[in-house]
């Protein structure tokens, strides 16, 4: 699909996050059935696959943080854990869920304009924002700002192509071609050269549940200048 032809970000795709109340539910939206429980458990080991490669590390930016749904797993592998959303509203939401968790700095902020020093952090977390963004430029905006954030590591989530879940959405489009979803499965390797653009390159790709769900989260490194 061409980057024209794909659906746009859909309006409010941001906004829908600075509200309390959808903070709340956001928070809880992972644990409403037996069937996100489990979902949000092969999540959790995807990020732990995806951070045992690299090993614990001094300090983590978990961007975007959300409702702190992975604060838990970060800690236990990094010494600092910082974090930064563009809604304060999901950032007071993971500190009511997770006060038990040292939070080194905070920020508010879309990751594109965050007043921090590039390569401030060894990883980069970011879980579940790239799939918000069906065109190529915006990807690499929020790309290159997350990668010159960190000294080396880039742990980045999106949706690919290949999987049950891709097979429905394409039926669904078929269906309703008049209700474009905003979000975005891509092919692995239109990500990867994505990445290699960013100046990083992938060192593994992890699955969530492969040939079912669309979600990966690719390890990468900065390439050696
Ligand atoms: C789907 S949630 C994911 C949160 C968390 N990573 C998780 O997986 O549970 C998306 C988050 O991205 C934040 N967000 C959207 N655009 C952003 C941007 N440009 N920079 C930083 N955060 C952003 C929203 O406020 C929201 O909290």
């Amino acid at each position: 699909m061409s980057d024209e032809s794909r659906p746009k970000a859909g309006p409010g795709f941001e906004t829908k996050y600075q509200d309390d109340d959808y903070a709340a539910r956001y928070a809880d939206k992972h644990r409403t059935s037996v069937g996100r429980i489990i979902a949000d458990a092969f999540e959790m080991r995807m990020a732990e696959r995806a951070l045992r490669r690299v090993g614990r590390v001094e300090s983590i930016l978990d961007c975007p943080a959300g409702a702190g749904r992975f604060w838990p797993v970060l800690h236990r592998y990094a010494n600092t854990l910082h974090v930064a959303d563009a809604s304060a509203s999901m950032l007071a939401e993971a500190e009511r869920r997770h006060p038990e968790i040292p939070v080194a700095s905070r920020s508010v902020g879309r990751v594109q304009d965050l007043d921090l020093a590039a390569r401030s952090f060894d990883l980069v977390f970011s879980n579940r924002l790239i799939h918000h963004l069906p065109m190529a430029k915006d990807r690499m905006e929020v790309l290159t700002a997350l990668g010159r954030l960190t000294r080396e590591w880039l742990l980045v989530s999106a949706w690919v192509e290949g999987n049950l879940a891709h097979r429905r959405r394409q039926r669904r489009e078929t269906r309703h071609p008049d209700r474009p979803s905003g979000r975005v499965f891509l092919p692995l390797a239109t990500l990867e050269e994505e990445i290699l653009r960013t100046g990083f390159v992938r060192r593994l790709v992890v699955r969530k549940f492969s040939g079912i769900s669309p979600l990966v989260m690719l390890v990468c490194q900065r390439r050696p200048s």
